[in-house]
């Protein structure tokens, strides 16, 4: 493994440089992806199953739940020859992804977001290869095994690493009466490897949801939730893999009541990291804006949030789904709140860079609400002075957690 000083984007961590039967693959990895150490074991164990003259002629390729790119690339790298589709619910995961295959000048990899197999393009895939998402939830680890089967060729195969606490979930999903031959297993150091078939007849068992079209976020499924803060009622859909799927954290209780307090009406918003939802539904019931913009990497917490907002009578046209790293200027552009959650393994850089480019758009007179944990919030505020015309309004900490308003001043 060899590492390398990191250039200009705050989120890169490292090089790595893997083997892959005697050749070498480069990768960067970020900050807060998915094995960011190193490869992951899993990984590097699903990948030495596939590299066999037997898989070589599988062309057509699908690594679902990319990160940045170890399996899709690798299978390119064992065969040039391959198309490979990478998806990914991360935008920082598509990000890295589609640089690594730049980096190792691959062509014919199309990578792109998606939710499971919602997202999916590709149709006669000869090979699909996942490091299944541990915390996904049961129902989407079923759907991520068996839904992709109208996607793929007669023939096609499906491989799968998971770690080793979800192998018994596993072999009892991949059961012939659900459709399925297995036709490789392999347990090792804490994984367990599948290789799988459809039988031509198709899966015999219900699916986990249809094909995941009629309604997406499902199988994300955790609770649904009758809450209310203050005041207000609202329902809430919660999903696995994001926090706050039962109660509020302090920081959200915290930007609830600053973002309640008392204040006039804003016109035009955007939460950056909406996560669950709670703080674009309470907005929304609180003020009906005229539009709610909701920015972040997380495409499920993006349209969860969204769905969530529907569901407590929001009109969906006035909603705008931004999926990427960063805040862009043009998202703020006329808005007159910004509520920004910071997010704890989150560069500072960033978030300040998030921030310049936000207050350059705010219109003033113009509220920011920064929510998180109070080292995060301490760490920001010691840079605010030297990002924009910012006035902070108020500080409020709670076991851990903070909130800070500042105020765009008129000029
Ligand atoms: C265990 S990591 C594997 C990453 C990469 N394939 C590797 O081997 O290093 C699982 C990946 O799946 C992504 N993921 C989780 N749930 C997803 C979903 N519903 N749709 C698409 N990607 C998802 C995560 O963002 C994460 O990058």
């Amino acid at each position: 493994m060899v590492t390398r000083a990191s250039p200009a984007d705050p989120y890169f961590k490292k090089s790595i440089s893997v083997r892959i039967q005697r050749r070498q693959l480069e990768l960067d990895v970020a900050q807060d992806l998915f094995s960011g150490h190193d490869l992951d074991a899993g990984t590097r164990l699903l990948l030495r199953s596939l590299a066999t003259p037997e898989h070589e002629r599988r062309l057509r390729v699908l690594d679902l739940g990319s990160g940045y790119g170890p399996l899709g690339l690798g299978l390119k790298l064992l065969n040039p020859a391959r198309e490979v589709e990478m998806v990914d619910r991360d935008a920082l995961a598509v990000e890295y992804s589609h640089r690594n295959a730049e980096r190792n000048r691959m062509s014919g990899v199309d990578v792109h977001a998606g939710l499971g197999w919602s997202g999916v393009r590709g149709r006669e895939l000869d090979l699909v290869a996942s490091n299944l998402p541990a915390k996904a939830g049961d129902r989407a680890i079923r759907h991520f095994l068996l839904d992709g089967s109208a996607h793929l060729k007669p023939g096609g195969m499906v491989a799968v690493v998971v770690i080793a606490r979800l192998h018994e979930l596993v072999e009892g999903i991949l059961v012939p009466e659900a459709g399925v031959e297995v036709v490789h297993r392999q347990r090792a150091a804490g994984y367990s490897v599948f290789h799988y078939g459809f039988s031509s007849e198709g899966p015999l068992a219900a699916p986990s949801s249809g094909d995941g079209t009629r309604d997406p976020l499902g199988v994300y499924e955790r609770a649904n939730l009758e809450l209310a803060f203050d005041d207000i009622r609202y329902g809430l859909r919660t999903v696995y893999s994001l926090p706050e799927f039962d109660t509020l954290a302090y920081h959200t209780r915290l930007m609830a009541s600053q973002l309640l307090d008392g204040r006039r009406r804003p016109r035009r918003v955007l939460v950056f990291n909406p996560g669950q939802g709670h703080l674009p539904v309470l907005i929304g019931r609180a003020f009906s804006p005229d539009r709610i913009t909701l920015a972040g990497r997380d495409l499920l917490s993006l349209a969860n949030a969204g769905a969530n907002l529907a569901g407590n009578g929001y009109p969906a046209e006035r909603v705008l789904l931004r999926h990427q790293t960063a805040i862009l200027p043009a998202d703020m552009e006329g808005g007159d709140l910004l509520v920004a959650v910071l997010r704890d393994g989150q560069p500072n850089a960033i978030t300040e860079h998030e921030l310049r480019s936000a207050l350059a758009m705010l219109r003033t007179p113009g509220r920011v609400i920064l929510g998180g944990s109070s080292t995060a919030v301490t760490r920001l505020e010691s840079r605010l002075g030297g990002i924009g015309p910012l006035r902070i309004i108020a500080r409020k900490r709670n076991r851990g957690h903070s909130v800070l308003e500042a105020g765009a001043q008129l000029s």
